[in-house]
C-alpha cells in the first residue's frame, strides 16, 4: 500500500473533549487514547497500561501525564514513559490541532498495526 507522507486523521473536535478530559480512537491494532490536557494540548497514547490492562483513557489528567485508573502508575503523554519508580512506557502517537480539529498521524497508526 503506498501512504503519502502525511496522512493526517481527523478524529473530532478539540471541544469535543473537555480539557484533563480524554476519548478512545478504535485503530486497526487497538484503542489510542486521545487527551486533551488543561492547557489545550493534545496526546495520543495506547489506552491499554503495560502493567495489567488498565484504560488509560480512564485515568486522571494532570499536567501532561495521566494516571492509570487501577493501580496509579503515572504516564507521561508527551513520552508514553513510566513515571516514578515504576517501569513501563506505552506507545505514543504524533497528534495536533489545526482549525479546532483534532487530527492523528495516520500513517504511523497503520505502521504500529503492522508491526
Ligand atoms: S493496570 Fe495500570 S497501574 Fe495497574
Amino acid at each position: 500500500m503506498n501512504w503519502p507522507n502525511q496522512n493526517w486523521l481527523d478524529i473530532g473536535a478539540l471541544n469535543d473533549i473537555p480539557q484533563r478530559g480524554a476519548r478512545v480512537v478504535k485503530t486497526v491494532h487497538g484503542c489510542v487514547a486521545v487527551f486533551r490536557t488543561g492547557d489545550d494540548q493534545v496526546f495520543a497514547i495506547d489506552d491499554r497500561c503495560p502493567h495489567k490492562g488498565g484504560p488509560l483513557s480512564e485515568g486522571i489528567v494532570h499536567g501532561h501525564a495521566v494516571t492509570c485508573p487501577l493501580h496509579n502508575w503515572v504516564f507521561s503523554l508527551e513520552t508514553g514513559m513510566a513515571q516514578g519508580a515504576d517501569e513501563g512506557a506505552v506507545a505514543t502517537y504524533p497528534a495536533r490541532i489545526e482549525g479546532g480539529r483534532i487530527l492523528l498521524d495516520a500513517k504511523r497508526l497503520i505502521r504500529g498495526a503492522a508491526a
